[in-house]
Order: C-alpha cells, then sequence, then structure tokens
C-alpha cells in the first residue's frame, strides 16, 4: 500500500489543465460583484442609501438586508450571523450591500456611490476586555480529574504565568468565491469553493426560502484552504446565491487577495491563564488552565474550536490532576475561523512555555523533562479517554537518535562559547492529536462508485479536494478492493446531487471517512462480482472458492491458480448483461466515540496521532536574522496509504506552522483594521526559507484503530512540529539573556527586542 506513486493530479496541476471555479469562460449574461465593506468595527447603521449607486448604467441590482427573501441568518451552531447587518455592524470589513453589475469595474463604481451612515459603538478587540465583559457566545467549559487545588498547594514547586498566540492568515492561493447559475424549476447551482457542501446548501435553502433539493452545490477543487473554507466560504456562496434568485442570471462572487484578507476570519489568538505544580525531577503533578480565545464578531467554529484547544491542553504528557476551563470571546474582529489544528497548535504552544519554564526553573535537559511526563500508553487523558497504543518514549528516543541529540548539544554549546555574534538554540516537542470531528455527528460520510461497461470507475465521495489529496487516497482503496489500475479510476468533483449531507473536509478526518465509505462501496460490488467471477472461471477449468478469488492489475484470478485469469473489463460487460448492478453507495461512520461536556468526559478521538520534532536554529543578535539549521521529525503514519503525499503533508504543514511563529506578522491598527492586507506586508514562507536540513522519518507502526488499511490522518497533527523553531529561537535567545521574552511570532524585530 506504502508505495509512492504520483497523485492523480498531479499532471492537470503541472500542466495548468486542472479546473478551478471561475476558471471557465464567463457565462452569457454573467453579473459581477462588488461588496459595500464596513470601514468601522462597530456601529449602528443609521442609514443605507443604495439609490444613487442603481442609477449607473450597467448596474443590475444593489442587494441588501432587505432583500433576502427567507431568514437573515448564515449561522449553523449558534445562529448569530446575519449575512448582511441590519443595524449592528459588527467587523470591520464586514459586507453590507452588493452590487450586481455587467462588470467588475462598474460594480465597484457603484459601491462608491452607496451612502452609509453610522453611529460608532465602542468595539472590543481583545481577550481580557471581552473577557471582563462577559462577552462569550456560552457559558465557560471545563474539564477536570483529580484535585487541582490540593496537587498543586502540595507540589514542591509551583509557577504561574500567561501566554499568549497571535492570528494567521490561511493565504489560500485561491481566494473566496463562488459562482451561481440559475437551473430549471427554482434550482440554483452553486460552483463554490467550499470544504463544506452540505452547510452551503443549509444556509443558502435557508435564506433563500428553497428546499435543499433546489440548491445544487459542486466543488471541483479548491486551490487550498487550510480550514478557511469550512465554514468561510458560507457566506460569500450565499452572496452569490441570493443575487442569482434575485435577477435569475448568472453571478459571481470572487474576492481579491486585499478583500479576501480584510474581510475574513483568521487562527483564533489564544490566551493561556495557568498555574503549574511538579517535583524535582521535573514530574507535572498539577496543571491549572484557563483558555480563552478571540472568537471575532460571530461564533462561526469559536465552540469545537475551543474544544479542540481543551482537548489539547495536555499535549503529549500525562499530568493527574487537571483543570481545564475554556471560554470564546465575542469581539469586534473579522469572526475567526478553523485552522489547520483548529485550535491545538494555540493550547501545545501554552503548554509547551509552561514546559520550557519548568526545564529553566530546574535547569533539566528539555528532552529529559518530556521523556519523565510523556503519556504511556494505559494513561488517561483528564477527559478519561485511555491513551492506547503509544508509543511517545520510543519516538522521542528515535529523535534523540536520529538527530544524534547529546552530541548536538555539545556542538551548541561550543558554537555559543566561540561566536559573540551569533548563537544556537535548540528545542524539542513531542506531540499527540486526536482524530476524529469533537462534533461528533460530523464523524460520517458516503461515497458513490459507478463502474462503466468498460472496466473504469468513477468514484464521488463527500469529500472535497483541497490539494491534499483525499482523492488519491480514496482511488487507492477503491484499486486494492477491486484491482483496477489507479489511472483508470476517476475521482469526480464533490456535488451535492451524487453524495448528499457531506460533513466538511476538515478535522484531518478526510481519508479515514470518504477512504472507507469508498471502500464499503467498492465492497459492496465486488461481493456482486464474486458468483459471477466463479463462474468465469469455471468455464476456464478452474473450480476454485469463493473466498480465493482475487482482483488485482485490472484481473480476476483464484489464489489457487493466479496463471489462469479474466480481464476485469470482461468480468464487468458479463455482469452487465447479467443485470448485475455496477453502482453502489457507500457509507461509513466512525465507532466507539463519543462525549458528554456536562460531565466533562468521554472518548472524542478515534484514536491519536503520535510523533515528535526537533529543531536547531542559529541567530545573528546584531540583526535578529535566523537560520533553520536542522530539522528532525519522527511521525507516525500508521501504514501510510501513499508515503510521498503523506511526507508533502508533513512538510507543508511544519512550514505553514514555521510561518506562524517566525514571519507571519499580522498587526492591527486600534480601530480594528488589519494592517497587512497583501504579500508585500504580509510575509509567508517561501522556498528560500526552508530548512538546510531536514529530516522526517515516517513509522509505519501497525494499529487496530488505524482508520483505512492501517493508515493514520496525516493533514493537522505535523503542523505542530513547526513550533519548534519559536522554541529554539528562544533556547539560543536565552544562551545569552536568560530572561528575555520572545514575543510570538519570532519576526527579526521581535528577536532584537528580546535581546535588548
Ligand atoms: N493540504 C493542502 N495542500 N491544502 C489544504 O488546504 N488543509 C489542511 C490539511 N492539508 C490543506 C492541506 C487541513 S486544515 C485539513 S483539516 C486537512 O488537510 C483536510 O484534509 P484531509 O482530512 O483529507 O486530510
Ligand atoms: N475539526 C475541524 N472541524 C470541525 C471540528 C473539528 O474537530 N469539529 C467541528 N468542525
Ligand atoms: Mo482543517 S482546520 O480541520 O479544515
Amino acid at each position: 500500500m506504502n508505495k509512492s506513486y504520483p497523485h492523480i493530479n498531479g499532471k492537470l496541476h503541472l500542466t495548468g489543465s486542472s479546473r478551478f471555479i471561475a476558471d471557465e469562460i464567463p457565462l452569457p449574461e454573467m453579473l459581477y460583484t462588488k461588496f459595500l465593506f464596513s470601514p468601522v468595527a462597530h456601529a449602528n447603521i443609521m442609514e443605507l442609501d443604495t439609490s444613487e449607486s442603481i442609477t449607473i448604467p450597467g448596474v443590475e441590482k444593489v442587494v441588501t438586508a432587505s432583500d433576502i427573501p427567507g431568514i437573515n441568518q448564515i449561522g449553523l451552531v449558534i445562529q448569530d450571523e446575519p449575512l448582511f447587518p441590519e443595524k449592528e455592524i459588527m467587523y470591520m470589513g464586514q459586507p453590507l450591500a452588493m452590487v450586481l453589475a455587467t462588470s467588475e469595474k462598474i460594480a465597484e463604481a457603484a459601491v462608491k456611490l452607496i451612502h452609509l451612515k453610522y453611529e460608532e459603538l465602542p468595539p472590543i478587540f481583545e481577550i481580557d476586555e471581552a473577557d471582563e465583559k462577559g462577552e462569550w457566545y456560552i457559558p465557560e467549559k471545563k474539564i477536570e480529574c483529580g484535585d487541582v487545588q490540593k496537587a498543586l498547594s502540595e507540589a514542591d514547586f509551583t509557577l504561574q504565568g500567561i501566554t499568549e498566540t497571535p492570528t494567521q492568515e490561511h493565504f489560500y492561493l485561491e481566494t473566496q468565491r463562488c459562482r451561481a447559475i440559475p437551473g430549471e424549476d427554482r434550482q440554483i447551482i452553486l460552483y463554490t469553493a467550499t470544504q463544506s457542501t452540505m452547510e452551503v446548501q443549509e444556509v443558502v435553502s435557508r435564506l433563500l426560502n428553497l428546499p435543499a433539493n433546489r440548491i445544487i452545490v459542486e466543488v471541483p477543487r479548491l486551490g487550498g484552504a487550510f480550514g478557511g473554507k469550512e465554514r468561510g466560504a458560507t457566506i460569500w456562496a450565499a452572496m452569490a446565491a441570493l443575487g442569482c434568485f434575485l435577477t435569475h442570471k448568472p453571478v459571481q462572487v470572487l474576492l481579491e487577495r486585499e478583500e479576501d484578507m480584510r474581510s475574513t476570519g483568521k487562527r483564533h489568538p489564544f490566551q493561556g491563564r495557568w498555574k503549574v505544580g511538579f517535583d524535582a525531577k521535573g514530574k507535572i503533578e498539577a496543571l491549572d488552565i484557563e483558555l480563552l480565545s478571540n472568537g471575532g464578531a460571530y461564533a462561526d467554529l469559536s465552540i469545537a474550536i475551543l474544544e479542540r484547544a481543551m482537548f489539547h491542553a495536555d499535549n503529549a504528557y500525562f499530568i493527574p490532576n487537571v483543570r481545564i476551563r475554556g471560554r470564546a470571546c465575542r469581539t469586534n474582529l473579522p469572526p475567526n475561523t478553523a485552522f489547520r489544528g483548529f485550535g491545538a497548535p494555540q493550547a501545545i504552544f501554552i503548554l509547551e512555555s509552561i514546559l520550557d519554564e519548568i526545564a529553566k526553573k530546574l535547569e533539566l535537559d528539555p528532552i529529559k523533562l518530556r521523556q519523565i511526563n510523556a503519556y504511556r500508553s494505559g494513561d488517561i487523558t483528564p477527559y478519561e479517554q485511555k491513551v492506547i497504543e503509544c508509543n511517545l518514549p520510543d519516538i522521542l528516543e528515535r529523535l534523540a537518535f536520529n538527530s544524534n541529540y547529546d552530541q548536538l548539544k555539545e556542538e551548541i554549546e561550543k558554537y555559543n562559547d566561540e561566536h559573540r555574534n551569533s548563537k544556537q538554540g535548540l528545542s524539542i516537542i513531542p506531540v499527540k492529536f486526536g482524530i476524529s470531528f469533537t462534533t461528533t455527528h460530523l464523524n460520517q460520510a458516503s461515497a458513490l462508485l459507478w463502474i462503466y461497461i468498460d472496466g473504469t470507475a468513477s468514484l464521488t465521495t463527500s469529500a472535497v479536494e483541497m490539494g491534499q489529496e483525499v482523492s488519491t487516497k480514496c482511488a487507492t482503496v477503491v484499486s486494492k478492493v477491486l484491482g483496477i489500475p489507479l489511472e483508470n479510476i476517476r475521482v469526480e468533483s464533490s456535488n451535492s446531487q451524487r453524495v448528499g449531507n457531506a460533513s466538511p473536509t476538515a478535522a484531518s478526518t478526510g481519508t479515514d471517512l470518504n477512504g472507507n465509505a469508498s471502500r464499503n462501496a467498492a465492497e459492496k460490488i465486488r461481493v456482486r462480482l464474486l458468483p459471477l467471477a466463479q463462474s468465469m472461471l469455471k468455464n476456464q477449468g478452474i473450480d476454485g472458492n469463493m473466498e480465493k478469488i482475487c482482483f488485482k492489475d485490472g484481473t480476476v484470478f483464484s489464489s489457487d491458480s493466479p496463471e489462469t485469469k479474466i480481464e476485469f473489463k470482461d468480468l464487468i460487460r458479463q455482469a452487465y448483461l447479467s443485470r448485475i448492478p455496477l453502482g453502489a453507495n457507500g457509507y461509513y461512520s466512525t465507532p466507539g466515540i463519543s462525549f458528554d461536556w456536562n460531565i466533562g468526559r468521554g472518548s472524542p478521538f478515534q484514536y491519536f496521532v503520535f510523533g515528535a520534532a526537533l529543531a536547531q536554529v542559529q541567530i545573528d543578535l546584531l540583526t535578529g536574522e535566523h537560520q533553520v539549521l536542522k530539522v528532525f521529525i519522527v511521525h507516525e503514519t500508521g501504514i501510510s496509504l501513499n508515503e510521498a503525499i503523506d511526507l508533502g503533508q508533513i512538510e507543508g504543514a511544519f512550514i505553514q506552522c514555521y510561518g506562524w511563529c517566525t514571519c507571519e506578522d499580522l498587526p492591527r491598527d486600534t480601530t480594528g483594521h488589519y494592517l497587512a492586507i497583501n504579500p508585500s506586508t504580509y510575509k509567508i514562507p517561501t522556498i528560500r526559507d526552508l530548512p538546510s536540513k531536514i529530516q522526517i522519518e515516517m513509522i509505519p507502526s501497525g494499529s487496530k484503530y488505524a482508520s483505512i488499511f492501517g493508515s493514520k490522518a496525516i493533514g493537522e497533527p505535523p503542523f505542530i512540529y513547526g513550533l519548534t523553531v519559536w522554541f529554539a529561537i528562544q533556547n539560543a535567545i536565552h544562551s545569552v539573556k536568560p530572561d528575555a521574552i520572545l514575543k510570538f511570532p519570532a519576526t527579526r524585530e521581535s528577536i532584537l527586542l528580546a535581546l535588548n
């Protein structure tokens, strides 16, 4: 299974022939859109006058809240988000009105003629202020085990502090977009860049007061999403749908980069207020932590993100007495949303900061401290899920071996002794990442598989392809079950008519859920084909048992006489003539997961992914520049469905987090304007920022609980590894200034500030 054959979209991408939304030629009569975005973060609308803008030739319609035929509500988990605000503007960049015109230029000119009068209200931007004022979407959540107060009071040492993490822009290459086309019988066909076809359908149906079966959602593929299109795409799809509904013409919504960066939600900033108790050896006895998130103007996915943060507040460590309290705070920023890791990276950064403080206090080796506290099989998490098949101690040992840890440490010390203006540092982080949607009901998927008369296959699943190559992995599963060569399987666009009620492709579960659904569909067809295959083989003199029939490399044979084969395509033609159905619907739901928030107990995850990373960096004390010299990662993939794809995911996730914690600074002014709204001011890592050396070892440890064919989810867990760079930079700084405080992200400015 674990071969590294090229993924199925590779050739299309490289030749520029893969199709994305709005790549198609303009449609006849298509209308283009531009928005009036709020110029202030918090205000009451006094007047919104569109009468002048509508007079411009080429303007078809100017749409506001009053044009919505159904319910002006796009919230799902908590219904607190209007498509257009009717009275209260909640964030800078919030869309207030939409112009539909025959060209973008005309639409842009018309937006300037919409007259907005408003009365400013005091905005809230910071977690502290929102929390003080009780601006939470829902009351505090809690997970508690043991006796924290007692353990803290009895601990040899205690430390406390406040640790913060900032936001991050998704910077998917393809900005938010949607094309809506009117169909017959009140149908609206949405070509939308969403991770969640079901959510778009549900929200648009409510907004337009149309049955769900009139809303068709079609997603060819996404030009990257990283969580930013799990919920974030819905509002723009709803805009296009509304425009199309009102004009009966095709409508295109397509955000420019600056519009996208200004108006869309990002990674949640978090604050951790913590107190930790530990003994002289560094064993952590107690942790009392409050996790607060900055959720922005509307709830969006903030509750689920807070939950995942709370589930990862322990990262990879067994702590007997824990209290985790979580509050998601409402502020006047664009609604923050899902972003790779979904709250876990924030919580893990906070906990690793705590471990660094403990190591410093006790002058302990960082890897030893982590080894002492690491989970072992049989340990229980604070929410009472048993940690099984846990090889963290081995992984840490493996990492020490791969990196030649003791020698590396000595080399760094020697380097630091010998260099005045440049210092090196090192850090290690183990990871335990829970797999499954924490919202239990989302853990389901379907697949629709057709085998055509020539033996080729067409596969649709609930999954959305966004570069993670869930399509290659699902095709691999079908290929394995039916023995069809990969090139004979076409993975189709995601489409609500072919596969309905699709959960978002998120939580790293795309392949687990949809691979299993694909397997289910393929196995149904295989079972139907077996008796026919048996009788066809019998005609060739092979009187075999049905159990012994193999489907492999486009042929079917009995394992007893593998030299006598029938062609798969001949079997299929015969099956059609024999009236055996060659289409199947597959379904899968994750077994054995549940959680009860009333008691903060349960097993929300099907399994955990384990791994660890080490980074060595060098900083220039005069310029604040840094270089990542070496990165070592040991990551448990289970039995990978495709090692090349998994390697790409590990590298990509690492670099994405590396950007978050070193260069992706996104400051805001006092009025709530994001100051970096394009790539000239928002610095994401590029090819030149790659570590000089990166060595990744993938461990194929067999797992009873891993998902499809023994593989483990890959999309998000490796994101955490990038944090090692931040801690290694801090470690280098501490070699000259032990009490220096390094800001996150560790930009040159932050590094220089910490040193001064
Ligand atoms: N990889 C690419 N190339 N593009 C993406 O948008 N999204 C990430 C990850 N890897 C993403 C990606 C996120 S946030 C998730 S949850 C998973 O892919 C989703 O896909 P999967 O569940 O199929 O792994
Ligand atoms: N991850 C990603 N998206 C989600 C989750 C999750 O755990 N829960 C609900 N939406
Ligand atoms: Mo990923 S943040 O779960 O889309």
